[in-house]
């Protein structure tokens, strides 16, 4: 028997109510063959029956996991390129400068899928910020997904990743090649750290970000999630911090929290300072 349109609406809700991401219920192939794996390892005979399961059950781990199958884990080295020429040549500069006296910088790259963005981060600093090496840089990547968060901690591409956005000249520098795939220098790898985390869930970190990439993500949320994600992004970040968002987002319904600023034909953001709020 197959899934009634009840059955999507059911799964719509519990993928939005765990990752906030919004999936039409009409968009029933892509439930089926997202979510195919998790019918064999759940051991239900169809889709139908995984739902009666998740009906039933109260299993967190179940629910989760359906929520993490159905996210969009889209990325590429260098992702738009134009971003990366203004953390450069304009963002990067002025945080170093700002934060010359503590030497200490703090990246968030929220949402990093399998871990291209930060590594692209990590290349970007170690060509163009050499002073850099005696400073203490972390580059934070969180995703929902488990799945994605264990691919960036490996490091290791295949060739299909590798040619898209990766410049022939830092595939040789920063990658070494393995058989079939590519993994990213240790030197890189000790910038970076990723860890699974639900932007919808605030987090206890103590330290503010300098810097939070938080790009191809809030396409996929309802407004007031996206509302609400803004405000934690703004308690996360330092004071003189700045947010980039993806191409096709804009901070526009958060305008109390961030300023738009627009240089190498890319907006970015900065917090509205909060005398009330103490700020790291
Ligand atoms: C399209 S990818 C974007 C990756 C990268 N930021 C980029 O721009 O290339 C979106 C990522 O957001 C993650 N994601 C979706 N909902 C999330 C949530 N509520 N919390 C954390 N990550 C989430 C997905 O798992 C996916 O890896």
């Amino acid at each position: 028997m197959a899934c009634s349109d009840s059955d999507y609406v059911y799964l719509g809700k519990l993928v939005q109510a765990q990752s906030a991401n919004v999936v039409d219920p009409a968009r029933k192939t892509l439930f089926e063959s997202r979510l195919q794996p998790l019918v064999r390892v759940a051991g239900a005979a169809n889709l139908e029956g995984l739902v009666g399961l998740l009906r039933e059950s109260r299993s967190a781990p179940l629910h989760r996991a359906v929520a993490e199958a159905m996210t969009i884990n889209e990325t590429s080295f260098f992702r738009d390129v134009k971003p990366f020429d203004l953390l450069r040549d304009e963002v990067l500069p002025q945080l170093i400068e700002q934060r010359s006296a503590e030497r200490r910088l703090r990246i968030w790259s929220a949402a990093s899928s399998t871990g291209q963005e930060a590594y692209s981060l990590a290349m970007l600093l170690v060509e163009h910020f050499p002073q850099l090496a005696r400073w203490d840089v972390r580059i934070i990547g969180t995703d929902l997904s488990r799945e994605v968060i264990e691919y960036a901690r490996r490091g290791r591409y295949r060739r299909l990743e590798m040619n898209r956005g990766l410049p022939a000249k830092l595939l040789v520098k920063h990658f070494r090649r393995d058989e079939d795939e590519w993994e990213v220098s240790e030197g890189l790898k000790a910038l970076c750290e990723f860890e699974v985390g639900n932007l919808c869930v605030p987090s206890v970190r103590t330290f503010a970000f300098d810097l939070v990439l938080l790009r191809n993500v809030l396409l996929y949320f309802s407004k007031p999630d996206r509302t609400a994600v803004f405000r934690e992004v703004h308690r996360k970040l330092s004071s003189r911090g700045f947010l980039v968002l993806g191409n096709a987002e804009q901070a526009e319904d958060s305008t109390e929290l961030f300023r738009a600023e627009f240089s190498k034909d890319c907006y970015f953001y900065r917090p509205i300072f909060d005398e009330v709020r103490n700020r790291i």
